[in-house]
């Protein structure tokens, strides 16, 4: 017999996560679950990738065919719809290209690119003519995208080393189509961290404190699919963008330290602190 259920935590949203796996569990698909989940939604996820990794390093990268990537995506999403879309590791053309045919089956409007380009530890998670497609033909159709500072030079073309440049940055992938951008500051050597928003009315740069530590594992990962969870739910994307930032500045506060490189950060920390996030 089923008890009294209204004390059980009922699920906010749907997100459906495009990324890859992260065999180490601290960032992609893994941490997007954790995250989404974490957060009080429902994830659904179509898996790009294969990575072999650990705190240290990546190891490999084994692609899933396109066309399984357009499937998981349509099968899964036809099914339980999505209320927002996350999406990370696009690593070629042609995944790029079956993304775009299954997002325009789906119909979603809110959705959410962190352009993952380059992992942690230095490999490369993306190849040249991937980068040209994304910029002319995903850019347009994503609500907000991500890109951190070496993401958004090579997006621009603009060398990045101050809040002005990020700023800059940021006007430029608006006249290159996008609708909203957050160019994350974690890269500069600032004494705190800056995150600047940016679309056509509105900037706002969001001040935080930059903590000395090397387990900053997955925490572009985990910021966008926290911003996706809240947009998701209703918050504007600038709200959204505060509390996103929130939760990875308090998971990479908490963080356990686990491996001998850049460890995993703390993605249960709001569960704990759920309050601050209503
Ligand atoms: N040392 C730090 N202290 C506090 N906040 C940080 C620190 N490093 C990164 N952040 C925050 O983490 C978020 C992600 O920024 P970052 O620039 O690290 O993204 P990223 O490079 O895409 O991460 P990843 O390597 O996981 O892909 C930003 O909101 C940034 O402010
Ligand atoms: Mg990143």
């Amino acid at each position: 017999m089923l008890r009294n259920q209204s004390n059980k935590l009922k699920l906010k949203s749907k997100i459906l996560i495009i990324a890859g796996s992260d065999s180490s569990g601290g960032a992609g698909i893994q941490a997007d679950i954790k995250t989404v989940t974490s957060l009080g939604s429902f994830a659904l996820t179509a898996i790009t990738a294969v990575t072999v990794q650990n705190t240290k390093g990546v190891k490999s990268v084994v692609s899933i065919p396109p066309n399984e990537i357009k499937n998981q995506i349509i099968y899964s999403a036809k099914d339980i719809k999505p209320d927002a879309i996350k999406i990370g590791m696009l690593q070629n053309k042609s995944v790029i290209r079956n993304v775009l045919d299954g997002l325009k089956l789906l119909k979603i409007k809110k959705i959410v690119l962190d352009p993952v380009m380059v992992a942690k530890g230095g490999a490369n998670l993306i190849n040249e003519s991937a980068i040209k497609i994304l910029k002319k033909e995903l850019l347009p159709q994503v609500s907000l995208i991500t890109p951190n500072i070496p993401e958004a030079e090579v997006l621009t073309g603009i060398k990045i080393i101050n809040k002005e440049d990020m700023i800059f940055a940021a006007n430029k992938l608006i006249n290159l189509g996008a609708k909203n951008v957050l160019i994350k500051g974690g890269h500069l050597k600032t004494e705190k961290v800056q995150d600047v928003f940016f679309n056509k009315s509105d900037l706002k740069i969001f001040i935080s404190p930059r903590y000395k530590t090397k387990n900053t594992h997955g925490t572009g990962c985990t910021l966008s699919s926290a911003i996706t969870t809240f947009f998701s739910c209703g918050k504007s994307l600038k709200r959204a963008c505060e509390l996103g930032i929130k939760y990875v500045n308090l998971a990479i506060l908490t963080n356990p330290n686990y491996g001998k490189g850049h460890g995993p950060i703390n993605h249960l920390n709001s569960v704990v602190i759920k309050n601050r996030f209503k």
